[in-house]
């Protein structure tokens, strides 16, 4: 009779023999990747007491993420975001010197290839689009030289709360574009004093948002990606320090460096841009970017509509 092992097949085996299931992998990397992944995944299955119908309902979830995805709705982004991994995965990537504005999420509705305007160009394409702001500023070195040439690449959601990606019907370059420094460093455009608005909730994040008692809400910003030769791109946000939200966004992008204080000014104001009807603000933003290369070039990662 052929001897076997008694002994039984404890969790701790099974984790070892997914890992080792590794061992052989040629990138290292890789192989680092994965095995860590399935020890993480493991040990949280083993700290939960995971049940298969919850296991269950993990694969139906994940499988409703992926059904909902299309080329303008971007489900898995909106996890990450909500669970604080695209901030986490942000800080470990950019270690930037004290005084260098700071990085936050790209978020879901970014759209490459946006007009280039001139300095103090409105990117206001429809009416009725919100509260007119004039958003100025410098971009700056780490000792305050002014950088010229620096490409802001902007872009809001108005006063409906939805960026134009979201609406088919509306002005493709609405409430977007690309601005140059002059050769003093300065920048201007016209836009609107952004609002809040809740990340799209309809899917299986808006589902994991009500069950655990979350809002969906983000509190009002204004995106930019800041280009320079030279300097590290920076992708970030300028908060409206009056809004509501700033002390629970729903995917922590919030970091108190970035909220800025909108001044509200009158429509006889001298300083009022030319089409600026009305009660309006102003904003003064300048920009401090740290010297170095891009490692990886910005890419449209699907929106969320
Ligand atoms: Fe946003």
């Amino acid at each position: 009779m052929a001897t076997t092992d008694a002994r039984k097949t404890t969790p701790a085996d099974i984790t070892s023999a997914a890992v080792a299931s590794f061992d052989g992998c040629a990138n290292p990397r890789l192989r680092e990747l994965m095995q860590s992944l399935v020890r993480h995944l493991h040990a949280f299955a083993g700290e939960v007491s995971l049940t298969e119908e919850e296991w269950r309902e993990m694969i139906a979830v994940l499988t409703a993420t992926g059904e909902i995805t299309d080329a303008r709705r971007q489900e898995f982004i909106l996890w990450s975001d909500a669970l604080g991994l695209s901030m986490l995965v942000d800080a470990l990537a950019h270690e930037l010197p004290p005084g260098a504005t700071e990085s936050t999420v790209l978020g879901p509705f970014y759209v490459p290839g946006s007009p280039q305007r001139e300095y103090g160009e409105s990117m206001v394409l429809e009416p009725g689009a919100g509260v007119p702001a004039l958003v100025y500023g410098r971009v700056l070195d780490g000792s305050g030289t002014p950088i010229p040439g620096a490409e802001l690449d902007v872009w809001q959601n108005g006063a409906d709360m939805l960026y134009a990606v979201q609406r088919p019907e509306a002005e493709e370059d609405h409430l977007r574009g690309r601005y140059l420094t002059r050769d003093d460093g300065t920048y201007a455009f016209v836009a609107v004093r952004p609002v809040p608005y809740p990340i799209p909730d309809d899917g299986p994040v808006g589902r994991m948002l009500a069950a655990t008692g979350r809002h969906p809400w983000r509190p009002a910003h204004i995106h930019m990606i800041v280009r320079a030769p030279g300097y590290k791109t920076v992708t970030t946000h300028i908060f409206d320090s009056t809004s509501k939200y700033l002390d629970s966004d729903t995917v922590f992008a919030v970091k108190p460096s970035l909220v800025r204080n909108f001044v509200e000014r009158s429509a006889d104001d001298p300083e009022r841009a030319a089409g600026v009807e009305g009660e309006w603000v102003s904003l003064q933003n300048d920009i401090v970017l740290a010297p170095g290369e891009d490692r990886v070039a910005v890419v449209d990662p699907g929106r969320t509509a």
